[in-house]
Formats: structure tokens, sequence, C-alpha cells
């Protein structure tokens, strides 16, 4: 190795180094590097910069979060001025056929004329962002503004490790790249919940976010870098502003193309098509997928491709003419509440629900939606008759966002006293009781949720519980829905999960509705579960912070269900990614004598598994270690599940989506939006032969 001596030198490698391994950790998903060493790497830029100040360069990455608190934002002129889009609110296909017609009209094209060509993009829901790169640097970023004048942010932009501070291979002197900043959903759902806990915990200050959106706006337009820094937020790029010395690409797509190539984040989401036909396919392709997306998009982005083309269409006041946003059904609409009910969960937690007037949004109609607890319904102050905004995205639970601000107003219309409804208040609408089975209610210090004491007793917690063990990635049980839990606790005729395995056909065939054919195939379905796994049995049990992953590394420690029985809440914590609150609830649930009760009875009626399968002692060849698996379409012998176990088995692991990272695309017949996916990232795609062939590799 090569002793690099001068400071220099060495601070410029380091920086180099640290910047190669964030845009392959931040930007295509596949680090190279151990965190503790790029960790190490950087504490080494941070003590030569300490030493000699005049190595600190504005792409060092130490120099992302300053910690300086301004005062205020300085205004910043746009030198070519930031667009809106117009939007097509007609969310059907008329409205790319209208666009479409529009830009052969204005092209003055005949209808024999070939078809235009596109780049369609998503419409990213965030706030847009103008970076100014001068030889390759980050020198600022700006807000949109008016479009005229915008807010100068690089103090907090800086902070977004997704946006490189140095561009790679870029010397023109001023490139500008124009994109959006945004907030992925899941980290938006995590940030929320740690807001809440923070809230329960006594910090007034503190508050929940409405939705991604208004959360990365806020986290943009924050003073004081450090807590902008906080925030999870990303970027992507979607075009240019003010270009130096650059020779553009004479396609829009081209232009996407040369941004990622320069380490800028393009969402892969993205495509070229021709003519109307073309934006049709893209508007539906999307649309199905929209949910299952990691962040909100409230439409796709069609424009003209040709960069020529787009210079003849030109501007209408600020809009031009080459492109148009193409909605979807909103995330978000207005509604009624008629009552807000409150609903008790698996492990007793008591849960506020808005009863709502049914409202179409997302795409389904909602009429239930959650209020999380008691301190988030009073902080937004929800009552029983107001207006409020719902919000439904993705697969998250529909929420009751915020009141409609002129409430107070509004409700002389609509309720004849003219004032509004009490504030919330769960323990006095309640009386204190459990509203299923009348428990105490408890609400621990520092604890966000009310609960019902009544544990197992109360009918409300066992259905939860029944229908946990019963789910797919638990016992699986066939034929047991949410019905039949309800008409089976409901006759007291099964008080325990061990009581399951007591049905019989006769049994089962008096209750209402139940033909013979049902009874045998849910007898037939409880016998099939007998035969599991031991994490399979564990996360089933559903006990208070044990999920899949949590079981699965119990059941790999230990190994066997006596040596947990029996493990002291020292050595639980000896389990990867088990801390003292998740050993403290396996410990406790363990020590309850009628939890050993039903573990034996459960046992008894002949559940079972391999004992020490999988566990550390386990000897078998793991060839799979350190694969990351995706599955699509149906394959020709294994479910998906078999195809799982056996992935992870062979020490593999099974992702649901498709990135970088991803190793293997496992791809039968019907594979949808993941196989294409895995094409456009040039990931390895497999069949089940080939997936068996690496399963029986055994080096
Ligand atoms: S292009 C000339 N592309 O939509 C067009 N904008 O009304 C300039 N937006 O606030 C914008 N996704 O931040 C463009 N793929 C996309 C976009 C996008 C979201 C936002 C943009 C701006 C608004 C434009």
């Amino acid at each position: 190795m090569s002793v690099v001596s001068s400071p220099q030198l060495r601070a410029q490698l380091l920086r180099e180094q640290l910047n190669h391994h964030a845009y392959l950790y931040y930007i295509l998903d596949q680090p190279a590097l151990p965190d503790a060493e790029y960790d190490r790497l950087f504490r080494e830029l941070e003590a030569l910069e300490a030493q000699h100040p005049e190595l600190r360069t504005a792409d060092s990455p130490t120099q992302r979060v300053l910690g300086k608190v301004l005062d205020g934002f300085a205004p910043v002129r746009h030198t070519v001025p930031m667009l809106s889009i117009r939007t097509e609110t007609d969310t059907e296909a008329s409205g790319a056929e209208h666009f479409d017609a529009r830009v052969r009209r204005e092209l003055e094209l005949s209808s024999a004329a070939a078809p235009v060509e596109y780049a369609c993009e998503l419409k990213f829901d965030g706030l847009a962002i103008n970076l100014r790169y001068e030889h390759g640097v980050l020198v600022q970023a700006a807000t949109r503004g008016d479009g005229e004048t915008g807010e100068d942010v690089t103090q907090n932009i800086r902070t977004i490790r997704q946006i490189p501070l140095r561009l790679q291979n870029v010397s023109a002197p001023v490139l500008e790249v124009r994109g959006e900043v945004y907030m992925r959903r899941d980290e938006f759902e995590q940030l929320n919940a740690r807001q809440r806990e923070l809230i329960a915990a006594g910090h007034k200050n503190e508050k929940t976010f409405v939705n991604p959106r208004n959360a990365a706006a806020g986290a943009v337009r924050q003073l004081d870098s450090s807590i902008a820094a906080r925030r999870p937020l990303s970027f992507f790029a979607y075009g240019l502003g003010d270009v130096q010395g650059w020779d553009v690409p004479p396609t829009h797509s081209g232009v996407l193309d040369a941004l990622a190539e320069m380490g800028l984040p393009v969402c892969v989401e993205r495509a070229v098509v021709k003519g109307a036909t073309g934006l049709i396919e893209f508007h539906q392709r999307i649309g199905n997928q929209r949910d299952a997306l990691p962040f909100d998009i409230d439409g796709v982005v069609y424009k003209v491709n040709s960069l020529a083309l787009q210079q003849r269409l030109g501007f209408v006041t600020r809009e031009p003419r080459w492109a148009v946003a193409h909605k979807y059904p909103a995330q978000e609409q207005i509604t009624r509440v008629l009552d807000i009910d409150i609903q008790v969960g698996r492990t007793g937690k008591l849960t506020p629900v808005a009863k709502l007037e049914p409202v179409f949004v997302g795409g389904t109609t909602v009429s239930n939606a959650t209020l999380h607890n008691e301190d988030e319904t009073r902080r937004k102050d929800v009552r029983v008759g107001d207006r409020v905004i719902v919000r439904r995205a993705g697969d998250v639970i529909p929420e009751v966002v915020s009141v409609v601000a002129d409430q107070v107003n509004q409700v002389d219309q609509v309720t004849a006293v003219g004032k509004r409804s009490a504030p919330f208040d769960l323990f006095k609408q309640l009386n204190g009781h459990c509203p299923v089975c009348g428990s105490d209610i408890a609400r621990e210090m520092g604890e966000a949720d009310w609960r019902c004491t009544g544990g197992l007793y109360c009918s409300a917690q066992r259905k939860q519980a029944i229908l946990h063990f019963a789910g797919r990635r638990a016992m699986d049980i066939e034929g047991l829905g949410d019905k039949l839990v309800d008409q089976l606790v409901d006759s007291d005729r099964v008080k325990t999960l061990a009581d399951l395995y007591t049905l019989d056909v006769a049994t089962l065939m008096q209750l209402e509705r139940m033909g013979e054919k049902s009874a045998q195939n849910l007898v037939d379905g409880l016998n099939a579960s007998k035969k599991t796994t031991l994490a399979r049995f564990l996360y089933a049990l559903g006990i208070r912070q044990v999920g899949e992953a949590t079981a699965k590394d119990l059941a790999k420690h230990f190994g066997s269900l006596d040596r947990i029985l029996h493990a002291s809440v020292e050595e639980l914590l000896l389990v990867n990614d088990v801390g003292p609150i998740v050993a403290q609830s396996i410990h406790v649930f363990f020590a309850q004598p009628h939890n050993r009760e039903v573990l034996d009875a459960l046992r008894a009626a002949g559940i079972h598994w391999d004992e020490h399968a999988g566990s550390n002692a386990d000897a078998s060849p793991k060839p799979l270690a350190g694969k990351t698996f995706v599955l699509t379409g149906t394959l020709p012998a294994l479910s998906r599940d078999e195809a799982k176990e056996l992935i992870e088995a062979a020490g593999g692991k099974v992702s649901g989506s498709v990135s970088k990272k991803t190793h293997y695309v496992v791809a039968g017949a019907e594979a949808g939006s993941k196989l294409q996916k895995a094409q456009e990232l040039g990931v390895m795609i497999i069949d089940e032969s080939q997936l068996q062939a690496l399963l029986s590799h055994t080096t």
C-alpha cells in the first residue's frame, strides 16, 4: 500500500473515496464498504480538515451538515425561470388523447404524420428545487418561489445524502439540475410514529406531519439545518435550468440518462413512448403500480421528447405547451365524521376510529379512518360532526389528517344547536371500560395508547389473536376467516388458541351457514397446519414486540421451544436485534401460567416442528448466503411461500421489490412490473429450474 504523505493529497483521496461510496450506497443501493470502514475514513477526513482548515472544500462530505442557524433565507433570482406544468384533471385515457391532439395541432402535423415521441415520467409530490453546479461542484440550491425568484436553501439541501456535492465527470462552468425533493412513504410513517412517541413522552413542541409533501416542504424550509438533516428526504432529478459549457443531448430522455450518469438520482420508472396510445399505456401501467410505489405521486408527466420540437412549441404564460401532468384520483378528500368508535386490537390497544360519510379517495371508497390514539385525536381536535381531510395512500390504513380549517363557521349550518360536540375523551367515552369485555382500561406513563386490561379474556383480543395465529405467515390455517372466528368466539366454542384443534366436523356444522364441505375443509386445514416450524409457531403466538424477523432470530438462536421458555432476559438479549423491551416482553409472556397452559395444550394437540432445524447448531450448507431474491409471477411447481422457505433455508433473503441490490429475480408465468424493473436495472433473471440449481449447489 502506498502511503500518501501530503495532507492535501490524502484529503482529496478521502473525499473521492467517500463521495464514491456515498454514490454506491445512496443512489445505486449497492454498498461496497462496511459502514464502520466508511465511518473510519470519514473521521480521518474530519481530523485532517480540523488540522488544516484550508483543506475543507465545498464538496467535502464533512460539509453536509454545517449546523448554522439562519435568520432567514436569501432570495435567489433564477437565471432561467422555473415553470409549472399544465394539469390535465381528466384522469381517464381521454386526458392523454387531448394532450397528444393539442401537440399535433400546434406542430401542424397531418393525421398521416408519424406519432410524436414522448418522454413519460412520474409526477412526484414534493417540492421543486434548482441545484446549481459550477465546474461540477454544488454551489447553490434554491426553491421555486414564484418561478422568477426563490429562496436559498443550500444548507438544508446539502444534508440530503442522495444529492451529490460533486457531479461525476462534469467540468461545465454551469449546470443547473431541476428536480423534486420528496419523502418516501415508509420514512414518513416512521417519522410520524417517532413524533407521536415524542408527544406521548411530553414533548409539547413536537407535532405530526399531515402528509409526506408537507413534511418534506417543512424540512427544506427549516432555518436550523441540523433539524433538516434529521428529516429523511430524497430527491429525483427531472430536468435542466441554466447550462453553460455542456452539450445538451437532443432529447429529454437523453438528458435524464446523462443526469443519471453524473451520479444524480433519476427515477427508473420512466419510458419513451409513441403517440397517445403510448401515453395511455404508461398512465395505466403506473396507475396499477401506484400503491406499490414507495412514494406518493399524484399523476404522471408527459414531455415531448425532442428538445427541438419543445422549442418550436414554446410556452403560454408560465406553462410549456410541450408538457402536461396527467392526474390520478386524489389521495386526500374532504368528508364528515359521523361518529368516533373505539376498536380493540390484538394486544388490547384501544384505537379511536372515525366513522365517515363514505368518500372516494385514492381509488377506493373509505368509510373508516384511523385517528391513531387519544393524543392525536385531541391535537387535531377531531370531533363528531366535523368536516375533515381523509388521506389514503399506498397500502397504508386511511387516516384523518386534519379538521377543515373553518370548522367553527361550518358547524352552524350542520348542527341545529350551533356548536361543536365536546372534545374527544377516550376514558370518558368508554366510562373507563373496554367496549368489548368491560375490563378496566389503562394507560401507562409515557405510553401513547390506552389498553384493555382483559387480555385473552377479552373476546376482541381473542379474535384478533386467533386471526393472527391462523395467518398465512403464521400457522397458515386454510379456511379460518374473520366471520368464522367471530362465530367461534361469540359462541364460546374457542376460548384459547388450543381450542381450535378440538373442533370437529360435527361441532362446526352446528354453526350458522356452515356446510359439511366447509367444515371438513377447516378440519383439514387445522390438521395440515400442525406440521410447522418453530419460527412460524413463535410468530403465531402473537407475543408483543415479536414480529416475523424476531421469531426467526429466536428460533435460529435457541433451536428449541424449551430453551426459549427457560431463557432469562439476559440470555434473550444475546439474540440478534433483541433489545431490553423485546426481551422483557418475551420473558413476561412465557412466565404467565395461562400462556404456558396454552402452549402445552397446543403441543398436546399435535403441533410439531423439527427441533434444531435452522438453528445455529445446524450445519446445513448455505449456498445462497448474502443473496437477495425477488419472486414474481407464478412458478410452475413451487408456491411463493415454498420458494421463499427454500431460499431462506439456503441462507438467502427474499425481498418484495426489485432494486439494484437484488441479486436474482425469479420469474414465473405472468410476471409483471417486477420483471420489467429487473430488466431495466440489469438484475439477473432466472426461472424455477435455475433456482433449483442454485439451491442444490453446496459450496
Ligand atoms: S417538469 C416545464 N417533471 O410539478 C416543466 N415537474 O407544475 C417543469 N413535478 O412544482 C417541471 N414531478 O416540482 C416536472 N417529473 C416532473 C415532475 C414535476 C413533479 C412538479 C414540479 C413543479 C410542478 C410543476
